[in-house]
């Protein structure tokens, strides 16, 4: 009875897969089983004392209140000194909104983009998110394919605009291959966006994690032109180490950012007020801090890749903390059933990312567990080969 109650759109939106696994093999860790999880989107390091002692001091002060609902101006001034810092991007904190998250952020600005049945450009493989808050803002999410690197199919993207297209998401580094997109390969991405104008929104919760000596390049820094038409999305999370702080923020043109700041403040109102000053102390620190950390991922990627076995599908990732790979035929759902059973290793199945076939293993987690998941790994690819 209740349940015919339920709106269409509650209905139509699947739960995170990526949630659902880590549930499932938390279960079985509590059941006794030995079980390798390697479903976590969050970094295995704690967040720095100094940033935790920011919010403590925060609360001892009284700083328990409603604030500004885009966040305290202290906080989006600092925001737009790291866009200046790291990408060289010139902002006003009018025009930055911090909201519970970045995925708060991403879902607040498709909610100010789509009116009923606009379309919104998913470049696969893809966060497991995207589409399902593009259902819910209204709008029709169109996958784009991919080629061989994982990378965006430009000639695809050509033939899928059409008149309805309003967004085209972009997620540099990559959730769930890690790619990540060169200056050359935003420009051309960038110049399809100008002549049709689409929005876009550059999810760039990664910025920091890259590897082999790469540097993240903003699409907004292009260009002026493409600066306006851009919502640059960002983070504390996952620089660090801050997933369950939920901090994210948004940049965006002024009147794009009035629309979001809006629905902000009828909705959710301020992100935390002590998790606001938490962020202030992680953005404003001397940023050295973060390399140790990088460095240890990059670390276990580098391990990985150079032991992983030929028989293993996979594309070498260069950012973020994800491996999206292929073991013989098997769809993603049976692939990651039988690691699961056979090898004990917690994965994702790939279909939920617009990869059949694959499924995504994340490197935050130990070397200890690294090296073990790679031989487990390798194992079970010659039992099966
Ligand atoms: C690509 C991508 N964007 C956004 C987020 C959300 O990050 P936050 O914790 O800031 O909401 C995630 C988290 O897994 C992600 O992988």
């Amino acid at each position: 009875m209740i349940e015919e109650k339920i709106s269409q759109k509650a209905k139509n939106i699947k739960p995170s897969s990526t949630l659902a696994v880590n549930k499932k093999a938390m279960e079985l860790v509590a059941a006794g089983e030995k079980i390798i999880n390697l479903s976590v989107g969050e970094p295995d390091f704690d967040t720095p004392d100094f940033i935790k002692n920011a919010a403590i001091k925060a609360l001892n002060e009284g700083f328990t209140k409603y604030t500004d609902s885009s966040g305290i101006k202290q906080l989006r001034q600092a925001i737009c000194e790291k866009f200046k810092r790291d990408n060289n991007l010139d902002y006003q904190p009018d025009q930055i909104v911090v909201s519970c998250g970045a995925k708060h952020s991403l879902f607040n600005a498709l909610f100010a983009l789509c009116d009923e049945g606009d379309q919104v450009i998913i470049p696969a493989p893809y966060w497991v998110s995207y589409p399902e808050m593009v259902k819910l803002a209204g709008g029709i999410p169109v996958i784009c394919s991919y080629k061989e690197n994982f990378k965006m199919d430009i000639n695809h993207l050509k033939k899928i605009i059409s008149e309805k297209t309003k967004v085209l998401v972009l997620n540099s580094p990559s959730n769930p291959t890690g790619i990540v997109y060169t200056k050359d390969e935003l420009e051309q991405i960038a110049e399809i966006v100008l002549k049709h104008q689409i929005i876009v929104i550059s999810d760039e919760v990664y910025e920091h994690l890259v590897y082999g000596g790469l540097k993240h390049v903003s699409i907004a820094s292009l260009s002026e032109e493409i600066k306006k038409l851009t919502v640059v999305v960002n983070g504390v999370s996952k620089t660090y180490a801050m997933t369950g702080w939920r901090i994210g923020y948004l940049a965006a043109e002024l009147s794009l950012a009035k629309a979001i700041a809006n629905i902000q403040s009828q909705t959710t109102s301020n992100p935390t007020s002590f998790a606001q000053k938490a962020a202030l102390a992680a953005l404003t620190a001397d940023q050295s801090f973060v390399l140790g950390m990088v460095k240890e991922f990059e670390k276990r990627r580098n391990y990985i890749v150079e032991n992983i076995s030929p028989l293993i599908h996979y594309c070498k990732p260069d950012g973020a903390f994800y491996v999206l790979l292929k073991i013989g035929n098997s769809s993603s759902t049976e692939l990651a059933e039988k690691l699961l059973v056979e090898e004990k290793l917690a994965t994702v199945p790939g279909d939920d990312f617009g990869a059949q076939g694959f499924i995504r293993i994340s490197f935050a987690t130990s070397m200890e567990n690294v090296k073990e998941t790679v031989k487990r790994l390798n194992q079970f690819a010659e039992r099966t080969k």
